[in-house]
């Protein structure tokens, strides 16, 4: 049975993606500094930990004298628009931290695959009417909020980590998700996305 390991499962993303995996037929551990409110045991394990520590990020990590064979990275220090900018500091610290220790530690323990979500926020402004920008034009990168900026390094963290120690990567830039059980009120369902292999072309979009 495959085993995945789902970080920020007591958020809203995190938790579905739990659910999704169980009724794939992996074995889940979730970690989450607070349980999710209202799915606390989709998981077969939920630790409560602080991702902030490596020495907690190590702990995630361990199964079984091993581990993962998947591990999906969603923790993230957040809290709607009005968070990103008026709590710049925390977010560059508390996120970054838990990008630099779950990337490292996942790529040194031999986690064969590694999901980051990342943010459409990594890409610059843009113009009402202006055409829709490709995946690399986040490159040369102008995000205008700080939250933006850290997405960006730590996607960079992320395939810097598997060019090194061949971890496959993949990323997401989530856009506005919301539906059932969010983190932010119980509203209608909908969700955007833009998936990519880190290192080729292909894409996928969920909206
Ligand atoms: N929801 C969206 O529209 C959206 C858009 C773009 C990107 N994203 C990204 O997707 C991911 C999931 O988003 P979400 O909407 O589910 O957010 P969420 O706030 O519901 O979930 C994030 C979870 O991370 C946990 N967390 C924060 N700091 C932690 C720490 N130090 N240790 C352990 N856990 C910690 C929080 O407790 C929370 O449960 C995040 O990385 C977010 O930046 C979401």
């Amino acid at each position: 049975m495959k085993k995945a390991l789902v970080c920020g499962a007591g958020g809203f993303i995190g938790c579905h993606l739990v659910k999704k995996l169980k009724k794939e037929g992996y074995w889940v551990r979730s970690v989450d500094i607070k349980p999710h409110e209202w799915s606390p045991k989709a998981a077969d394990e939920f630790l409560l930990l602080d991702l902030r520590i490596e020495e907690n990020c190590r702990a995630a990590l361990k199964v079984d004298g091993g581990t993962f064979d998947e591990v999906y990275q969603l923790a993230a220090d957040m809290g709607g628009m009005g968070f990103i900018h008026s709590a710049e500091t925390e977010i560059m610290h508390n996120s970054a931290l838990v990008n630099i220790y779950m990337t490292d530690l996942a790529a040194r323990m031999g986690v064969p695959r590694y999901f980051f979500s990342s943010s459409v926020c990594v890409y610059r402004d843009m113009k009402p009417g202006e055409p829709e920008m490709s995946e690399d034009q986040a490159i040369p990168a102008h995000p205008d909020n700080e939250y933006g900026w850290e997405k960006l390094y730590s996607e960079r963290i992320a395939m810097a980590y598997e060019r090194r120690y061949g971890m496959q990567v993949r990323i997401a830039r989530f856009q506005n998700c919301y539906g059932p059980e969010g983190t932010y009120g119980r509203t209608g369902k909908s969700s955007c996305c833009n998936v990519s292999q880190s290192s080729g072309s292909r894409k996928w979009r969920h909206h």
